[in-house]
This record gives C-alpha cells, structure tokens and sequence, in this order.
C-alpha cells in the first residue's frame, strides 16, 4: 500500500494536457513532471508549444516530454493524436482538459461592445464552446474510454473557473468614460463552459467509476499577468485573501487532483479561488 507522499508519486504515469502551450497549460505539465510523470503537451501553436518545452526541459529531461499538434474541437484530430501515441506505446492515464479561448475584456469607444449578450456574435459563441465544453467532451470520448477500456482507469481532471459557480461581477470590467450601452462584460460563453464543465465532470465520474476512471474539475480564481492597475484593486477587493492568485499557485492541486492521493475524490469541484467564493 502506498503512504504519505508515495501516494503522488506518478512515475510511470503520462499525463496528456490541452491548451498547454497557455499561462496555466505550462504549470500543470511542470506539476505532473515534478510528481514524475511523462507529459503529452498538446496545443494548436506550434511555435508556442516549442517555448513550453524550452522552459519546462530547465527543470525535467526531455524523455518525458512530447508534443502534438491538437485542435481540440476536431474529433478527427482527437482520433489523430490518439492514433500517433497509440503508434509511440504512449497510454494516457491523466487527460487534464484545460484548453480555453478567453477573450480579453477591452471595452473600446465604438459603435457596438461586442462582449455584451445582446451583439454577441454566433460564431464566437460557436468557437469558444467548441474549444472550452466541445473540446473537453471529444479528448474524454477518445483518451477517457481508453483508460476504461483496458481495465486499468486513469483520471480526467477538467480545467473550469470560479465562474463555475458564481456569475461575473461586470463591475470589474467598467470603463467610467464609456456610456452603458458600451460597457465591456465578461462574455455569456464563458460561465456557460465553465458551468457546463462541471456537469461533465460529474456525468464523468459516474460513468467510467466501475472501470476505475475518477473525474474531477478544479476551478481557479483570476491569476495575476499583468493585467491594469485598476482591475486588479476591483478584483483583489472581492477575495478574502486580497490578491489574484499567482501563475504557480495551482500546482499542488493538479499534482493532487491527478495522483493517487486523491483516490478517493471524485464528482467533485475543488474552487482556489482565495475565498472569493465564500464572501
Ligand atoms: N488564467 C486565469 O486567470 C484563469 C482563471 C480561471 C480559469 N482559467 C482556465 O484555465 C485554463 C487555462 O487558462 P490560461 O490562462 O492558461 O489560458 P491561455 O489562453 O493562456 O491558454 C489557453 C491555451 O489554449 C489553447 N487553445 C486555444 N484554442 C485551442 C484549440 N482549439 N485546441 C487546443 N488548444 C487551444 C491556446 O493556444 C492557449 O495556449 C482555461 O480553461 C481557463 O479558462 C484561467
């Protein structure tokens, strides 16, 4: 039986994460890469990909890292990448569903705020449920019914938001020198992704639990990247801890959610989020 640590140990484990060329993509692969594990980057950025990689050999050998081209809302390029790893003897035992397309807020003089419910454009709340929600269903069709498949189970972790479980404060986003109409929002899409994750994450864990596949969601608060001065002082009064959080501070918890040390966790939400939630 493992103890303690043992129990995160993921050596001879490969991880596969989406949108892993991101901010937050290149921390999980260094957190599961600091637990031992072999990690699939995968991203639809080539060059940005090959930067990941750059900076994650720093700290890891560069045996267990690869990377494949992957747009996640293809079904075809799913199959594609799974077929490619299936060819190298690579079997995914950790699919971290991360891959997002989060439009930065702007708000701009214009004639039309194109953030706001009423002009959002179709084909952006087409695009962006494709990759955030559409995404994560398609890499768990393919890489989750293999880890059930072959009777040796595996973990789905799934990447949401705190905006899974509360709406945007717009207030954040205003601009005091643009009139209503032309307030800049947090799109509609994204508490609809993040939301709809979660009842991925728990339809997920049911389904493949007797095979021994667990699923869960960790939703993070805002990470600090430079955004405006004044964002960050509306936000930062909103969280209890009174900071967005850092770009690392959300490793412990994939190395948790992905290892053995949360074997009995699944179904669940685990929000990081500096207590925002609760106030
Ligand atoms: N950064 C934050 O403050 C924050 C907070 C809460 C939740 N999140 C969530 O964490 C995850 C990662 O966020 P991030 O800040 O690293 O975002 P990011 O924009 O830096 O990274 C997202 C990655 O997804 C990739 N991507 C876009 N379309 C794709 C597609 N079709 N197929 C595959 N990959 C695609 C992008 O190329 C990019 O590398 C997202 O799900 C995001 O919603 C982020």
């Amino acid at each position: 039986m493992k103890t303690g640590f043992e129990k995160f140990n993921l050596q001879g484990k490969t991880a596969l994460i989406t949108g892993a060329a991101g901010l937050l993509g290149i921390e999980h692969a260094a957190a599961l890469l600091e637990s031992g594990a072999h990690v699939v980057l995968t991203d639809v950025r080539a060059d940005e990909l090959d930067k990941a990689v750059m900076k994650l050999i720093a700290h890891a050998p560069k045996e267990r890292i690869l990377t494949e081209l992957l747009d996640v809302s293809s079904p075809e390029a799913v199959r594609c990448v799974a077929d490619s790893l299936q060819v190298k003897g690579k079997r995914v035992d950790i699919l971290v569903n991360n891959a997002a397309i989060d439009p930065k807020v702007k708000g701009e003089q214009g004639v039309l705020e194109t953030s706001r419910l009423e002009h959002f454009p179709l084909d952006q709340w087409e695009l962006q449920v494709a990759v955030g929600l559409t995404g994560a269903f398609l890499c768990s069709q393919v890489f989750g019914a293999a880890m059930a498949q072959d009777g040796k189970g595996g973990v789905v972790l799934n990447v949401a938001s705190d905006l899974s479980v509360f709406a945007p404060d717009q207030r954040l986003y205003r601009k005091d020198e643009l009139p209503e109409s032309l307030q800049p929002v947090k799109p509609v899409t994204y508490s609809v992704i993040k939301a709809g994750l979660i009842g991925l994450t728990r339809y997920l864990a049911t389904y493949w639990a007797d095979a021994g596949v667990r699923c869960n969601a960790l939703s993070p608060g805002g990470v600090f990247n430079g955004q405006g001065a004044e964002f960050v002082l509306r936000l930062s009064k909103l969280i209890p801890l009174g900071r967005m959080a850092t770009h690392d501070e959300y490793r412990a918890a994939i190395q948790f959610l992905c290892s053995d040390a949360s074997s009995y966790m699944n179904g669940q939400n685990i929000v990081m989020d500096g207590g925002r939630s609760v106030w």
